[in-house]
């Protein structure tokens, strides 16, 4: 088996591939991997025939979608996955050809009512059902600790011992385990009565995931996180750096017309000397009469230099074909001393 495990913070992805017949899968990948999975698939000499999420993910960004679009491949999940893209949908005992490997999707209920364990020859992939030296939590929408209890001591504890286990999280950088190992010596797998360890998983506890809102909505239904959004919008544009513009500015060019999209206030209070204003929320209302000429260079700022990526962006898609954004925004402006004018 070619194996790879990618790291992204505390969230494990894997990449799964047949030597033989040069057949893969990646299992639970991260949105923001997406170029490095298939930058190691390609160093490899794999394609990548399924991306497969072990459960719909609250705390981190899936790349499912966005990768089996890319790459015209299946998003695989459970049959009971709310998520709306799914394109194959697995029961309990499904098996996934890989080659010569078989992918065998065991449902393990409990964190979430989606949740599957991947059996691949000597490895089992928990999801987070059960994580090295912990368990999945059964507190967010659709946990179960009932489930749980019964994945973990009736479905796992009936598989091989020997088998060895790669979660989707590990934040100490542990890597894997095995069934013989969590069974012996994890704290959580030590509560083995049902009460005793449905009663501990219900009185953890814990806060909420950062980004859970965020998560949920973009896992569940496709949609793009705001950081996806940025990054789309500014691979189709140029930038200009803040020294660059300060230069031009101090020569008086007037070739360039720089156009500050933050609300008026903000203009007000200080902007680049001869900036003309334009919120980002009026752009499509007033660009006809505000910006007549579409050959124009049109340079936009705003406050972070994130929402004149967007802004340019829209410019660029309306026919503006010179639109940059600021490689930067007034904060950082202001922070290197740059002339500010006041309205
Ligand atoms: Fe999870």
């Amino acid at each position: 088996m070619i194996f790879h495990q990618i790291a992204t913070g505390g969230c494990l992805s894997y990449l799964i591939g047949c030597a033989e017949s040069c057949v893969a899968a990646l299992i639970d990948p991260e949105a923001r991997q997406i170029d490095r999975y298939q930058g190691l698939a390609g160093r490899e000499g794999l394609r990548i025939r399924y991306v497969i999420d072990t459960h719909t993910h609250a705390d981190h960004f899936s790349g499912a979608r966005h990768i089996g679009q890319a790459l015209g491949v299946p998003v695989v999940m459970h049959r009971r996955s709310s998520v709306r893209f799914v394109d194959m949908r697995l029961d309990d005992g499904d098996i996934l050809l890989l080659g010569t490997m078989r992918v065998r999707a065991i449902h393990t209920p409990g964190h979430t009512q989606d949740s599957m364990c991947l059996l691949v020859e000597d490895r089992l992939f928990t999801g987070d059902t059960l994580l090295i030296g912990g368990t999945g939590r059964t507190d967010l929408p659709t946990g179960d600790p009932d489930a749980l209890y019964d994945s973990l001591f009736t479905t796992l504890r009936n598989l091989d011992p020997s088998l060895k286990v790669f979660p989707s999280h590990d934040y100490k950088g542990q890597g894997s385990s095995t069934l013989e190992q969590e069974f012996a010596l994890n704290p959580r797998l030590q509560k083995r009565g049902r009460a005793e360890f449905t009663a501990m998983m219900r009185e953890l506890d814990l806060s909420a995931p950062m980004h859970m809102t965020e998560a949920l909505r973009t896992n569940m239904s496709g949609g793009k996180t705001v950081a996806q959004m940025l990054s789309d919008a500014s691979a189709k544009i140029p930038f200009m750096s803040l020294a660059e513009l300060k230069d031009r500015v101090a020569r008086g060019e007037s070739d360039l017309l720089v156009l500050d999209v933050r609300e008026r206030d903000a203009y007000e209070q200080g902007h680049v000397p001869g900036a003309k204003h334009l919120p980002r929320g009026q752009l499509e209302l007033r660009v006809n009469s505000e910006l007549p000429d579409p050959t124009q260079r049109i340079l936009t700022v705003c406050e972070f230099g994130k929402i004149s990526a967007l802004a340019a962006a829209t410019l660029r898609e309306l026919g503006f074909m010179r639109a940059v954004a600021l490689d930067g925004g007034m904060q950082a402006w202001r922070d290197s001393n740059f002339p500010i004018e006041r309205s």
